[in-house]
């Protein structure tokens, strides 16, 4: 381990406890993630407060185990990594506070990341970074098109003006009554139906890379409304399609805008089996390198934060241990 950078990565922020340990930003040691999916499904959403309950019970448990499964000893550690924000600020600071006490009694630095950085730094995991790129972050929290040229270097093309791509799935699944969280099950439901109904595409103002959901989902329940009889995986299909269409045509476009030949995507909705393969075909077509992280690396996770936290000690910065959570935190 001498000379290398040995990295502990802490993301709490929203409903998964992970720690992990990454060696110069690529070679995952270990890469812990305790969910707490079951415990919010009964509410149909996660909830904030019990969110943060769990991850404190979880913390100390989960960085121990991390440091075991990767046969580090905390002396062996570099840095510690914590997502410092966005998300629930309860979560956020669950995670910042067990950084802070880590790299204070350890004295080593602490290295604050922004959560969807970390997004885009699963893919490093993968391959390494290859700029310029344009990186699509589709989760339950963010719908992203982002531009970097180099590391740690982002602009922010299009984002989501209301509800997130993931939110959107949920949302619909909810309406159509398929269990919490709602993505996978239209995936599925999709997978085996036809796009048989007209539902709209909110292209936005001419040029704009942004995105708009909740008019599509109004839509979905404008017409479950008028249509007591339907089939569901025809709807589903419908919905995902209309989602697929605009979401892989952005996309495109900002590669072309940007002259760009790479594309990483991440987020848990990169899990999608009709985005995947749309993804994939079109980036055949116009000949561009796409990278997909496997599912364990698109939701969240602490390696994605220790990777994306590298570059940030090689450009150095220190924070001290003021650090706080920022549950609005801005990516530029
Ligand atoms: O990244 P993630 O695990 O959590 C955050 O939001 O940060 O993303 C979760 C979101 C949920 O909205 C879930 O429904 C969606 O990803 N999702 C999917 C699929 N798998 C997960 N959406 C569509 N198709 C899927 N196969
Ligand atoms: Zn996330």
């Amino acid at each position: 381990m001498e000379n290398k950078n040995v990295i502990l990565g802490i993301e709490t922020s929203c409903d998964e406890t992970s720690v992990s340990v990454v060696v110069d930003g690529h070679a995952v040691l270990s890469n812990v993630i305790s969910s707490q999916m079951e415990i919010h499904q009964a509410f149909g959403g996660v909830v904030p407060e019990v969110a943060s309950r769990r991850h404190v019970e979880r913390i100390t448990l989960i960085i121990e185990q991390a440091l075991l499964e990767a046969n580090v000893t905390k002396n062996q550690l570099t840095a510690i990594a914590v997502t410092q924000g966005p998300g629930l600020v309860g979560a956020l600071l669950v995670g910042v506070a067990a950084a802070k006490a880590l790299a204070y009694a350890l004295r080593i630095p602490l290295i604050p990341v922004h959560h969807i950085a970390g997004h885009i730094y699963a893919n490093h995991l993968v391959s390494p970074l290859q700029f310029p790129l344009i990186a699509l972050i589709v989760s339950g929290g963010h719908t992203e098109l982002i531009y970097m040229k180099d590391h740690m270097n982002f602009e922010r093309l299009g984002r989501t003006r209301d509800d997130a791509v993931g939110e959107a799935f949920d949302k619909v699944a909810r309406l159509m009554n398929l269990p919490y969280p709602g993505g996978p099950h239209i995936d599925r439901l999709a997978a085996q139906g036809s796009p048989a109904y007209s539902l709209p595409r909110a292209w936005l103002e001419k040029g704009s890379l942004d995105f708009s959901f909740s008019g599509l989902k109004s839509a979905v329940m404008q017409f479950m409304k008028q249509n007591e009889r339907y089939v569901e995986k025809d709807l589903a299909a419908s919905f995902q399609t209309a989602v697929l269409d605009v979401l892989v045509e952005k996309t495109f476009r900002a590669i072309t805008q940007k002259e760009v030949s790479n594309l990483v995507v991440a987020g848990g909705v990169a899990a999608n089996s009709g985005l995947r393969s749309r993804l994939h075909n079109r980036a055949k077509q116009e000949k561009i390198t796409l990278t997909i992280p496997s599912l364990e690396l698109c939701t969240d996770n602490a390696a994605m934060i220790a990777s994306a936290a590298y570059f940030l000690y090689q450009e150095g910065n220190p924070v001290d241990l003021e650090l706080n959570a920022v549950p609005n935190l801005p990516l530029i």
